[in-house]
């Protein structure tokens, strides 16, 4: 048995002395001409060569290093005279910890398609692209937390669980635990759930907001990181129904404020992932590039995907008004020809991610922020404006994505928000507990929401956002 401990291939792969004994632990990854060891032990994307000497080695046990199967082995370090490894190593013991029959195992050491691949997400970590989208996936969490600590933010841990429908768009998931066969009922016969667990209805939250804002208004800057839930029947590659999303909340901050911290905080995260992550980065972009060979020319990007993080991350993002976007639009070469599948013809309506995505790819080519949309397609606690038809929202746009981050000035005035609230009917008597932050020292503050998947799509340059979170819940789909 191979007691001694292990070395990361990470840390092997980086040396340059020699000779030096080492165990390593890991997954084979392929096994050539009964020599070739290719393993990988998930530290790095990059798998290190072990040399297995086969004319003294047991048939047998040379049989069982198998792609998939878990092995040790210990031996010496060498420099390789093999192309693209530095060192390698010269096998003198080696232990196979867990069999994987080659006749079963799905991953085979060839390409497989990313759709074969979300059907076997348990034994897709394995593969390089998984290895690099969920180091990166990881890495960007790191940069969030560290951003908003940095600054002086608290993280404040919002229900999973709550009565109410903060975006009031109804698209909640019940939670209940009163039986479906026979539940009890009230006198006119409905589900009475008063005499469920808590006492009334409730759901999976669909968003952290409004519980942000208590705390807002008491510890000034704060910030939730955690799984948010929709029932929208959503089935696109930007869509989830359980996604983990990023909402700071800031008193005495207006639009701007929110719209600067906002900008700051994405720039933050993709610089981060461009210093930490060089390796994963390039593999990907070259996955990227493969990916896109086999589309046309004219749907291919324009830039490499770390050009296009790097452009990002320098550029400033472009400022506008939906009502600059809608005139933009509605002169635009799609809207004239009629390309676009909802053309754009009056003040008000509601930006389809064909038009966000003309804005920001082809007509500013730079990552967009749009402000004071109209309060009809907008959430009720949106500050409204003086010109009474339009709410301090602000959504940003980035290229590919479309929309990453949707956040607004609130509306800190009483009488606004219990009007705004009438007008939409959101039942005020519920949500007091929000209502009073505007009884009792209001201030004007603000805050959004950034969607952690679409940012991990953006940087990882991944196309459906089903594979940058390990286990997807999306309609008609919640294996694992
Ligand atoms: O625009 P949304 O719905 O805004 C809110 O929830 C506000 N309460 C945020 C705030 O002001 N505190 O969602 C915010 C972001 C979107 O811009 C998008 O990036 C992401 O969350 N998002 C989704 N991501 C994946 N799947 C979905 N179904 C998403 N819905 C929203
Ligand atoms: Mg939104």
């Amino acid at each position: 048995m191979i007691a001694e401990r292990r070395t990361k291939i990470k840390e092997l792969l980086n040396v340059s002395t020699y000779g030096t004994d080492v165990v390593v632990k890991g997954w084979v990854r392929t096994f050539r001409n009964n020599q070739f060891i290719a393993i990988n032990d998930g530290s790095t994307i990059n798998n290190i060569q072990a040399v297995v000497d086969y004319q003294n080695t047991d048939e047998a046990l040379l049989k069982r290093i198998t792609t998939g199967a878990a092995i040790a082995v210990k031996g010496k370090l060498i420099e390789s005279t093999g192309k693209g490894q530095k060192v390698e190593i010269k096998v003198e013991q080696l232990e196979i910890l867990g069999d994987s029959d080659a006749e079963k195992f799905p991953l085979q050491p060839k390409k497989h398609s990313l759709e074969f691949l979300r059907e076997i997400a348990h034994l897709r970590f394995r593969t390089n692209t998984f290895n690099a989208v969920f180091k990166i996936r990881h890495s960007l969490a790191f940069a969030i937390h560290k951003f908003f600590n940095d600054r002086g933010f608290v993280y404040l841990h919002t229900p999973i669980i709550t009565a109410s429908d903060a975006e009031g768009a109804g698209e909640m998931f019940r939670v209940t635990n009163l039986s479906f066969d026979n539940p009890p009922r009230t006198e006119n016969g409905e589900v009475d759930f008063k005499q469920d667990f808590f006492g009334k209805t409730t759901n999976l939250t669909v968003s952290g907001q409004l519980e942000a804002e208590l705390g807002a208004m008491a510890l000034g800057e704060v910030y939730t990181f955690g799984p948010t839930f929709r029932a929208e029947n959503s089935n696109t590659t930007r869509h989830l129904a359980e996604f983990w999303m990023i909402e700071p909340e800031v008193a005495f901050a207006d639009l701007n404020d929110n719209a600067q911290l906002a900008e700051d905080l994405l720039k933050y995260c993709i610089n981060y992932v461009i210093t930490n992550h060089p390796d994963e980065l390039e593999f990907l972009k070259n996955r990227l590039l493969e990916e896109e060979k086999q589309k046309p020319m004219d749907e291919r990007s324009e830039m490499d995907l770390v050009s296009k993080l790097n452009f990002v991350a320098s550029s400033e993002f472009q400022r506008l008004t939906y009502t600059e976007a809608i005139e933009i639009l509605k002169n635009s070469a799609p809207n004239k020809k009629k390309k676009f599948k909802y053309l754009i013809e009056n003040w008000g309506a509601d930006l389809q991610s064909e038009h966000e995505r003309y804005l920001v790819e082809k007509h500013f080519k730079k990552p967009v922020i749009l402000t004071d949309y109209p309060k009809e397609i907008k959430a009720f606690y949106m500050r409204l404006n003086e010109d009474g038809k339009t709410v301090r929202a602000m959504d940003i746009l980035f290229p590919g994505i479309g929309e990453i981050v949707g956040g607004s000035q609130r509306e800190e005035r009483l009488e606004n928000l219990e009007q705004r609230m009438r007008d939409m009917h959101i039942p005020a008597e519920e949500l007091y507990w929000y209502l009073d932050t505007r009884r009792f020292g209001t201030a004007p503050h603000a805050g959004f929401g950034l969607g952690f998947e679409r940012l991990v799509l953006f940087v990882t340059g991944m196309t459906n956002i089903r594979d940058v979170i390990p286990f997807p819940r999306a309609p008609k789909t919640a294996e694992f």
